[in-house]
């Protein structure tokens, strides 16, 4: 079911991606990408449909040269932007670099322009054709930015735009630099630029008021043909319009086809989390993990029956590689409790589920977190069911770190009542007890997410460690440990974890 709401006349039916999360994303403090890491995200942005990707920024450093180069010869399907100012040096970086477009901006409002590059209007109008003009002597594409367009004197701006399509811009970018204008703005602001330049208008948002996708929606509605998004929305300051939500909001409320391959859009947004070290709130939109959980009575009951009673229905988890999950907590309801315990096999009386329920709330009414190994356990408990045999009893456990040792470790563990020992190395002391742990693990698991909190202060605070795990069949389990050791608390997370896939196989 898809329902356009809200298409105009002015939306164009193909808009293209163009993905810059390689160039204004790194500018996220913080954030570095290495070499290797922007390879495998442009890849994989070019792998998921994007049309363009901003590779970086050349003339900044050897280094990045280098990084740009090296994309551009991947001979990838997306086209390959280089950044330049509005300097022959900068563009000259780019086309030593194989671009398939040059992308080169000047500040245009009066702020930047006097305390930025001290040009005045006219000056900035012809270093403006000068350099457009440069790079089209040399290369068939070229993007124009005016930098902090939409605080500039607005007939000065169509002044600027005028002269860069004169002078062969392909494509002229609107960057909302320091995100401050409205959608209803930039709707006007987009109109008037159709209507008076003749070249097709790309928006570039950021989101300092958290109106980035929106004024990139609205941008859209006006005429843009192009939008600049990055994965997780990172970039400058408060970052810039987010891919994911850009690319739904077009497909599923407006209709507009992207060409993005959507069901890769959570495994693209927890690639990007892992290379930046920025994590994903659980409660971004599309991507972030309770994005398509519902822990309430009320909505677990509704979806339970009709998954569109409390989700959009026209944008759903499958549509973006995400599933639809039933959380226990404060709120929880029968009917969500009975689905998790059914969906294991196990099956309680209407008396043993009203307990189960009551114990539960009871448990989360304390703020504390109940994971599916609990809920399992409280059941077995109410039911009086003999807990399994477990699969996996740990026996030993050394772990090994330091400033000149690579962090290792040794497990020796009883599986199915025969002994194991499997030695593991990784980043940290806690990674390489995992890796140890799931090498020898007898059910085929992933690690999906790993969770620390301290629940008391001082460095002798007990660790909660919370881990959720993936089973062979696509089955997501969560488990939880605590201690005052973090590495033997992560341990008997994953254990726990284990026997629970074990349990309900
Ligand atoms: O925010 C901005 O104005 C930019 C330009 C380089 C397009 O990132
Ligand atoms: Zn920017």
């Amino acid at each position: 079911m898809r329902t356009a709401f809200f298409v105009t006349s002015t939306a164009r039916e193909k808009i293209t991606v163009f993905d810059t999360t390689l160039r204004d994303g790194e500018q996220t403090p913080g954030v570095s990408f290495t070499t290797d890491e922007k390879v495998e995200i442009a890849r994989q942005l070019s792998d998921i449909g994007v049309h363009m990707i901003e590779a970086g920024f050349p003339a900044s450093s050897d280094a990045e040269r280098a990084t740009v180069k090296e994309i551009s010869g991947l001979g990838l399907d997306a086209e390959i932007c280089g950044l330049a100012r509005s300097l022959e040096k900068d563009v000259d970086a780019c086309l030593d670099c194989d671009v398939d477009i040059v992308h080169v901006f000047i500040p245009t409002s009066d702020i930047q322009r006097e305390y930025t590059i001290r040009k005045s209007r006219e000056e900035v109008l012809a270093a403006t054709a000068e350099i457009i003009t440069y790079v089209r002597d040399h290369i068939g594409a070229c993007m124009f930015s005016a930098m902090d367009a939409t605080r500039t004197d607005w007939d000065y701006l169509i002044e600027v735009f005028r002269t860069a399509a004169d002078a062969g811009a392909t494509i002229i970018n609107v960057p909302d630099t320091v995100g401050v204008i409205t959608p209803h703005a930039m709707r006007d602001l987009i109109t008037r630029i159709a209507a008076e330049v003749d070249c097709p208008i790309d928006v570039h948002c950021h989101n300092d008021f958290g109106l980035g996708v929106a004024n990139t929606l609205a941008a859209v509605e006006a005429g843009a043909s192009q939008v600049q998004v990055t994965i997780n929305g990172l970039g400058e300051r408060a970052g810039n319009a987010d891919l994911a939500q850009t690319v739904m909001s077009l497909e599923s409320i407006y209709g507009i086809s992207t060409g993005i391959r959507t069901p890769a859009l959570v495994e693209t947004s927890r690639l990007v989390s892992r290379y930046s070290g920025i994590s994903i709130p659980p409660i971004q939109p599309i991507v972030g993990d309770n994005a398509f959980a519902h822990e309430s009575g009320i909505h677990s009951h509704g979806v339970i029956a009709r998954s569109d009673t409390f989700e959009p229905g026209i944008m759903t988890p499958e549509m973006v590689g995400h599933r639809r999950r039933l959380k226990i907590g404060k709120h929880v309801g029968r009917h969500a409790v009975r689905q998790l315990l059914e969906d294991v096999h196990i099956t309680p009386t209407d008396t043993q589920l009203d307990e189960i329920v009551t114990r539960v709330k009871f448990i989360s009414g304390k703020g504390k977190r109940v994971t599916d190994a609990d809920l399992y356990s409280i059941a077995e408990t109410i039911m009086e069911i003999p807990a399994n045999e477990k699969a996996i009893k740990l026996e030993d456990i050394a772990v090994m770190t330091g400033n000149h040792v690579i962090p290792t470790a040794s497990i020796k563990a009883e599986i199915n009542g025969v002994e194991h020992i499997y030695s593991s190395v990784g980043n940290g002391p806690v990674d390489a007890a995992l890796k140890a742990i799931l090498g020898i693990s007898p059910a085929a698991i992933q690690l999906k997410e790993f969770n620390i909190e301290a629940i008391s202060g001082g460095s002798d605070a007990i660790g909660h460690v919370t881990i959720t795990v993936e089973d062979e069949r696509g089955r997501i389990f969560d488990a939880s440990s605590s201690g005052d050791d973090i590495v033997l608390a992560s341990i008997e997370a994953m254990i726990n974890a284990i026997n629970l896939v074990h349990r309900v196989r």
